[in-house]
């Protein structure tokens, strides 16, 4: 969070450019470009960049792409952000004492900012609007979305919205806006070269990407979704209803959750799935040893379900993950070409105390999705922080990082 350009936007499931980092150190930037088909907020794309690779990845939040795409523009003339950021700021003053068209809040940002603060946000996203240029309207917007971190009653993020904790220093959103335009512009200087090296798709990783080649990557450095119910619709719902990308439940469910990897109970509908039909699926004959040991862990999670408080699909929800993630490795292994490394940040789950061997069944389904060799580093023990909780499972869950060739 304190690394020029990566701290721009703060992102619940980021990971750390330093991994990006040690990683790179084995390769050369002539003869190798990166693949990332979980871009999230940008790391490993902002990080190649930085070091003077190239590298293409995916992303299916649209909310996310530009947030990525505004990271990766260090071309941002300081003679135009000056002349932006005053008529953002005059359309701001110019538009202050004209009579609210309260409606135009989103009921729940209403419930997160105050009133002077919601006015100005609003407005300095109409007084971007006005703006012609599409890289500066990226920049501007990339401020506001820190801004709206910045300035908001609650926590609104951590990962979801936090009711229960007030942030000091909220209110204030124009101010903070200006602050932050301008520690961005000064980022971009400290930046090693200006030159765009990048590029993201908004793109399902499930689904092959007819822009990227058969083969045209050495590396994939990447984080997929873990299998621990983080629903990414829920996480960048304030941002997406403040630009109007989604209005509601429903809005998120179609445009946010089904263009990502299963991670959540809120992906799908239990009705619709059917456990015969799922063992005729491509995914359960292709992985037929590990579909065996799913079958196992799917009927324990039901039993265990039972003798626990809210009743959760994660039986299902276990079952779509794999499917999902076998697609995306699919793909990946088509990207990459022969020798090609990939290094996957994972990490293992107990739904209902149930143990899920995560990163090794990941490994399994790689080489069916053809990879030749896989092997698996432990990073750290994780999930010690709700030991405290009465009902949570007392199994050890790890962080790794599974390494397929
Ligand atoms: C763990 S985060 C990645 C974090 C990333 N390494 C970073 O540092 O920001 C997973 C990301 O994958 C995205 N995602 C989930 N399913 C996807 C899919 N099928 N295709 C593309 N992106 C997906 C989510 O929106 C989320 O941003």
């Amino acid at each position: 969070m304190s690394s020029p350009v990566h701290n721009w936007y703060k992102f619940t499931a980021g990971f750390s450019y330093k991994f990006v980092d040690i990683i790179l150190d084995g390769y050369q930037p002539e003869n190798t470009v990166v693949y990332e088909p979980f871009a999230g907020c940008g790391t490993t794309l902002v990080e190649c960049q930085k070091l003077g690779f190239r590298s293409v990845g995916n992303e299916s939040q649209e909310l996310m792409c530009n947030v990525i795409n505004a990271k990766l523009n260090w071309t941002i003339k300081e003679a135009d952000y000056k002349t932006a950021i005053q008529n953002i700021n005059q359309y701001v003053v110019s538009n202050k004492d004209k009579k609210e068209t309260a409606d135009k809040f989103h009921p729940l940002l209403v419930t997160l900012y105050d009133n002077p603060s919601l006015r100005e946000l609003y407005s300095i996203r109409d007084g971007i609007h006005e703006i012609d240029n599409v890289e500066l309207r990226l920049f501007f917007n990339m401020a506001l979305c820190q801004t709206l971190h910045k300035s908001a009653i609650h926590p609104i993020a951590v990962p979801y919205i936090s009711r229960s904790k007030f942030l000091a220093d909220s209110g204030h959103a124009l101010e903070k806006f200006n602050k932050i335009s301008a520690q961005m512009v000064d980022d971009i200087k400290k930046m090693p070269n200006h030159n765009r090296l990048a590029t993201v798709y908004n793109w399902d990783s499930r689904i092959e990407n007819s822009k990227i080649a058969d083969s045209s990557c050495r590396l994939c450095i990447t984080s997929p979704p873990y299998l621990n119910n983080l629903d990414y619709g829920e996480v960048s719902k304030v941002h997406s209803h403040f630009f109007e990308m989604t209005s509601n439940w429903n809005d998120i469910t179609e445009k946010v959750r089904h263009k990502l990897v299963t991670g959540a109970t809120t992906h799908y509908r239990e009705t619709d799935f059917n456990l015969d039909v799922f063992s005729q699926s491509e995914f359960a004959k292709k992985n037929p040893v590990t579909m065996k040991e799913l079958v196992v862990l799917y009927d324990s999670i039901i039993k265990n379900a039972k003798t626990r408080k809210g009743k959760k699909s994660f039986h299902i929800l276990m079952m779509h993950y794999f499917e999902d993630m076998y697609k995306v490795l699919k793909e990946m292994r088509r990207v990459l070409a022969e020798g090609a490394e990939a290094y996957l940040i994972l990490g293992d789950s107990a739904p209902y105390g149930i143990y899920v061997a995560t990163t090794q069944f990941l490994g399994d389904i790689a080489m069916n999705a053809g990879f030749r060799e896989y092997s698996i580093h432990k990073i750290r023990t994780r999930g010690d922080k709700w030991k405290t909780l009465s009902n949570r499972h007392n199994i050890s869950l790890s962080e790794n990082i599974l390494i397929l060739k």
